[in-house]
């Protein structure tokens, strides 16, 4: 009888050498969390469709970024949700939007003791839920977007906000905020970019959580779950045009793009686990189907592994929290 040489077992054998010989590891300063504020609620209002995560208020909203700041999280990531919408998003670049406010406020709050992040896009700002506006055809104009994604872009740094995360997928934003911000002095602030985003059936929730009024679908300018090569090119792109950090979006199905994006740039990668992602997890531990916090901390981990360093995660709390005690 031959007995095995190498025994990979003796460096599972206990907690203590695990954790020794782990390569990865989950902090609270890689975790950003997202948050939703509504215009005009007066209590937070629980997502049926994301057990755990509400629309804040302005006044939870505040709290919940000072519980961020206390917990060491790396960043907060604003959603606002306009109680008026419109064809071009006016919300969006309106001073006294809740977008601007909620910034405002969250800088207020925390001032700099976490990253301030803005998602920059309109669809939770238009009547149609486009990302963008419209030709008279009814198709997202390219050109005429990018317009207005320069004017959210200075509206955002005007209230406040450390960094700004274009997400609508039109080709040539990052370089169209950039240069807007730039010649409004904001040289400081930086971009994250939503560099290579897929047409999900994933954000399934978030449409809920921002009470999108989309009809139909993003397919024609988010990617196609089919193309890999798409997102290489889509991330070197949106560096050329001045990406300081680059986000593949969702996390869970795409963690190959998180690998060769890692492997090929040299810029800080971010990957964001998307409400299907945090909705699918919930649900089965509801069911008693899964461990929940085995199963959070496992995805959390193997999006570390990919090669982000940086996590979207609305368990970034939560996750932070476990991580301190
Ligand atoms: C666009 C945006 C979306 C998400 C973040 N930014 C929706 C979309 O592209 O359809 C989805 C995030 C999630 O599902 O958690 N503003």
């Amino acid at each position: 009888m031959s007995f095995p040489q190498h025994r990979p077992r003796r460096l599972r054998v206990n907690p203590a050498v695990r954790r020794l010989v782990g390569e990865f590891r989950l902090h609270p300063a890689d975790l950003i969390l997202p948050v939703f504020v509504k215009e005009d609620l007066t209590e937070p209002r629980p997502l049926s469709s994301m057990p755990g995560v509400y629309q804040h208020t302005r006044e939870s909203l505040r709290k919940t970024a000072a519980e961020a700041a206390a917990l060491g999280l790396g960043g907060i990531m604003l959603f606002g949700i306009p109680t008026t919408k419109d064809a071009v998003g006016s919300g969006a670049t309106d001073p006294e939007g809740i977008l601007n406010q909620a910034v405002r406020d969250v800088r207020q709050e925390v001032g700099d003791a976490l990253v301030v992040m803005a998602d920059l896009c309109l669809d939770e700002f238009t009547d149609h839920g486009h990302c963008g506006v419209l030709t008279p055809e009814g198709v997202v104009d390219n050109d005429a977007t990018l317009v207005r994604y320069a004017d959210m872009g200075v509206a955002l740094a005007e209230a406040g906000v450390h960094m700004v995360g274009p997400s609508g997928m039109m080709d040539g934003q990052v370089a169209a905020v950039r240069k807007a911000l730039d010649e409004k002095g904001f040289q400081d602030i930086s971009i994250l970019a939503y560099a290579a985003k897929y047409a999900s059936a994933f954000y399934g929730p978030f449409r809920e959580a921002v009470e999108s009024e989309l009809q139909g679908d993003r397919r024609t300018y988010q990617q196609d779950p089919a193309n890999g090569q798409d997102a290489l090119r889509e991330v070197a792109l949106d560096i050329a045009e001045g990406a300081d950090i680059v986000m593949v979006k969702p996390a869970m199905s795409y963690l190959d793009v998180v690998a060769r994006v890692a492997d090929r740039f040299e810029v800080p990668v971010a990957a964001y686990q998307i409400s299907g992602e945090y909705s699918m997890i919930e649900a089965a531990a509801a069911n008693g189907w899964i461990d929940r916090e085995r199963a959070i901390h496992e995805s959390l981990l193997s999006i570390r592994r990919a090669g982000a360093s940086i996590i979207l995660t609305y368990w970034a709390l939560e996750v932070a929290g476990a991580l301190r005690s």
